[in-house]
């Protein structure tokens, strides 16, 4: 039998295979509390070996678009809690990925309408973020600009992360993932090229490096490490993210800091852009460095999945866009059967369409 359906031990937590639900996005929390659709949505897809949940953001000021669901006030742990239940009801596990946007909002989904805050006042270019118009209704707009964050309100978002983090065991999660990748507020803070700051928060990699560590570190002390992943994308450019100097040492600095603090798992969401800019070489080093679990995400095929797992690329691989359309998809890279495509249109907002109503195959088979 392939390694993909192995079970595996995820520090402790007993998985039933290496294919792990990557985290997506689906808008569809229209008062930011998940509800009995989304519990749905997930328990549909709870043969996954792990699911990570949609970024939760962990305050109002972390929000980047509306319908996102949070994890900061009770009626989002209630929320979530029936999401957990649902999940562990057909054996599955489950993290929640943790989420502060930074410089990726609008100013209609802050508080107060204030600007979104971020490592300097610098907007990301061509970057849309889903708020509320003028005239009130939603829609698509540039980000605000944001502000530059004072060094004395950082530790303010750390203990957002934590309260956030001890709200998602409250809920029933087995983890929490905290989002350090694609363009959102940690990695700002990470890129060289956009952090110019020139206080304990910016310049040097250490200084970079400060507040995702300073964050991974709390919540270690507050939930205990075997509960706590984290989502990196090294030389990610979406989001107006720049290249930078010392960009690959940046990136093995953040693995040998991690391999001391002994995560659950770290976990790279950009798989074919790492080998593009980095190669191979880059994912063999950075996992030596780690020493841990390493999980891979990226426009995985059955095939290729077994061939990194096989080469020692990764511990556990992330499928996403195959997940929205099949909810069975274990199933179906385990018998060879076809995949069912996602449909963009659904991927964001919107109600059961495109979300829970997508067939396992022995319901399609039986239909056609
Ligand atoms: C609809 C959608 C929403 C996404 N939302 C998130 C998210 O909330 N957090 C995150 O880290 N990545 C998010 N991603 C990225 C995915 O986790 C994954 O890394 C990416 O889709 C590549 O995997 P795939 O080729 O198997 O889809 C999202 C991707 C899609 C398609």
């Amino acid at each position: 039998m392939s390694s993909l359906f192995n079970h595996y031990d995820l520090a402790g937590l007993a998985l039933r295979n290496r294919i792990v639900m990557a985290p997506m996005t689906r808008s569809r929390a229209v008062t930011t509390v998940p509800d009995a659709l989304t519990a749905t949505y997930y328990a549909q897809r709870a043969s996954a070996g792990l699911i990570v949940t949609e970024g939760a953001q962990v305050s109002e000021q972390a929000r980047g678009y509306l319908f996102t669901p949070g994890l900061h006030s009770r009626a989002q742990v209630a929320g979530w809690k029936s999401v957990t239940d649902a999940v562990r009801a057909k054996g599955g596990a489950v993290f929640a990925q943790l989420w502060h946007v930074g410089r990726l909002s609008h100013v209609s989904l802050q508080p107060g309408e204030r600007a979104p805050v971020a490592p300097v006042a610098k907007a990301a270019a061509g970057v849309q973020a889903f708020g509320y118009r003028e005239d009130g209704t939603p829609g698509q707009m540039p980000a605000s600009t944001p502000r530059a964050l004072g060094a004395g309100e950082i530790p303010g978002i750390t203990a957002d992360f934590v309260a956030a983090a001890r709200n998602a065991v409250d809920a029933g999660f087995d983890g929490i993932e905290i989002h350090g990748a694609n363009g959102y507020l940690f990695e700002q803070f990470i890129n060289g090229g956009l952090n110019t700051r020139d206080d304990a928060y910016g310049g040097s990699i250490a200084n970079r490096l400060r507040f995702v560590l300073e964050t991974v570190d709390a919540v270690v002390a507050a939930i205990g490490s075997q509960r706590v992943g984290i989502r990196l994308s090294p030389f990610n450019r979406i989001f107006d993210m720049p290249a930078f100097e010392d960009e690959a040492d940046t990136w093995m600095e953040l693995a040998h800091e991690l391999a001391g603090r002994g995560l659950a798992y770290v976990h790279l969401s950009n798989r074919e852009a790492i080998l593009a800019a980095a190669g191979e070489r880059f994912i063999r080093e950075f996992r030596a460095a780690h020493g841990g679990t390493l999980i891979l995400a990226g426009n995985y095929t059955r095939a290729t999945a077994e061939s990194d797992l096989a080469a020692g690329l990764a511990d556990l691989v992330a499928f996403g866009r195959p997940f929205i359309a099949n909810p069975d998809l274990v199933e179906r890279l385990r018998n060879g059967w076809p995949l069912a495509d996602a449909d963009g249109a659904t991927f964001y907002g919107g109600n059961a369409t495109g979300y829970t109503d997508y067939p396992a195959y022995s319901e399609e088979v039986a239909s056609a």
